[in-house]
Order: structure tokens, then sequence, then C-alpha cells
């Protein structure tokens, strides 16, 4: 089978951290303007750490970058510890150059959570649309919130959490109870539409989906096959994640 996307296989979690973490100062070196979509989630942590490690030794500079995050939980405020905001913050935006206003986290606290969305892909748009795509996947093939279903959501649009879901993230809350019920997140089209996309994975429990996001057919109920749709993906993956793949 012919698979268009870039597979780098990594030892760990640490070795996907600095690699991606590498790829991503390259994009920033080549073009300080460039906007950057950023995820949040336990995997793209360690790529972080390494972002905040180049700041620290001078070699990166953000001050010009812009960010848009993929998604958010509603409602949540965004001084909530739980709130994907806050997590930009303490993981990313409090420790780097990046100017506060140039990052852009959908607003989990609004009254009319539609018109967030619809502003928000405008707003991606008006910057001239993301360069460099930074995405994780869920056990159940999820990317940003876009949830197995029977279609492809296009723009950012508010998702109804899955069960899977509720329960995988219930781990970051005081109880499975407290986890919003829904969110605000980027759809497959707004994902589709960066120029350069890097998904990454690590551990077993995401071996299955790595297999479908990258071997499998092209249908909704794995999101992220949607993927290989697009011409530039790289993939970073761990040994335990990989261990599905055919090569
Ligand atoms: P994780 O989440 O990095 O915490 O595993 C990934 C995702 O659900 O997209």
């Amino acid at each position: 089978m012919k698979i268009n996307m870039d597979i780098i296989k990594c030892k760990d979690e640490d070795e996907i951290g600095r690699r991606a973490a590498s790829l991503v100062a390259e994009t920033i070196h080549r073009e300080p303007h460039c906007i950057l979509g950023l995820a949040t989630g336990s995997t793209p942590v360690g790529m972080y750490k390494n972002l905040v490690k180049l700041y620290e030794q001078g070699t990166l500079d953000f001050s010009k970058v812009r960010s848009f995050n993929l998604d958010e939980y509603y409602p949540i405020q965004p001084e909530d510890p739980q709130s994907y905001r806050y997590f930009m913050n303490e993981n990313l935006f409090d420790h780097i150059n990046i100017d506060p206003a140039n990052t852009y986290v959908p607003h989990g606290n609004s009254e009319n959570p539609e018109m967030v969305c619809e502003a928000y892909d405008l707003m991606i748009q008006a910057a001239g649309g993301i360069d460099l795509q930074v995405l994780g996947i869920g056990n159940n093939g999820h990317i940003a919130f876009n949830e197995p279903s029977d279609h492809f959501p296009a723009g950012t649009h508010v998702v109804d959490l899955q069960e899977s879901t509720i329960k995988a993230n219930a781990r970051f809350f005081d109880s499975e109870q407290d986890v919003p019920r829904q969110a605000i997140s980027m759809g497959i089209g707004s994902i589709l539409r960066a120029k350069r996309i890097i998904l990454l994975a690590s551990g077993e429990a995401k071996a299955e989906a790595v297999k479908a996001c990258i071997e499998g057919p092209i249908t909704p109920l794995c999101p992220a096959s949607a993927l290989q749709l697009h011409p530039d993906v790289t993939v970073f993956v761990d040994e335990a994640a990989a261990k599905l793949l055919s090569k």
C-alpha cells in the first residue's frame, strides 16, 4: 500500500519531543512571522519543554510568531486550570517571548459559542492560514475534538464529547463528572488547510489509532485518516505507538 505520510520512528516520547521541537524551530527560523497551529494533551508536553529550552538558550525567537490552538472545552473560564488556555500559558506561552496578544485559543466562556467558531476560522484565514499544525491523536482516532462520526466536520464547531473522550480526559480532573460535556474545535477542513502538519503519537494505547490513521481507509470513523488527503504530513511515533504499522 502506498503511504504518502512521512513516518519518523522514535525510540520513546523524549525523542519525539526533541525531534518535533527541532522541526518547529526550523519553521520559525525560516519564517519568523509564521503561524503555528498548536495542540494540548500530554503528548506535545515534551515538545513544548524543548521549545522553551531552545528559547532559554537564545536560539529561538517567538516575538513575531502567532499561534492558534485547536480547541477548548465549553463552557470553561480561561483561568480555570483545566482550560486549554491555562495549559498553553503554563506549558509554553509564559516561558517564551511570544506576544500573548498573538496567541489564540477559542473562547470557552462566550455566551455565543457558534459565533466564536465562525470568528475563529475567519481569524485564521485573515492571518494568512496556518503554516505548521501540530496534532496529537486520541485512542479513538480523533484529532482536536473531531470525534468518530458519519462525516468530517468542515470548520470550527461546537462538539458534544463522546463518552470515551470524557473518560480519557477525566485523568486531568477531580472526577469524571467535572469534565465539560462540550468543546469548541477546529474542523477537519480547518486542519487540512494548514500548509504542513505534524502528528505526534506515543504509547501502546495509540497503536490502533495510528494504524487506522496511516494505513486504514479514509473514513470519518477514524477522523485522523483524513490526513491521508494532505500532501505534507509528518508523523512522529514511538515504538509502542508504531507497533501495528506494516512497515
Ligand atoms: P494525549 O491526547 O496527548 O493526552 O494522549 C491526544 C488527543 O486526545 O488528541
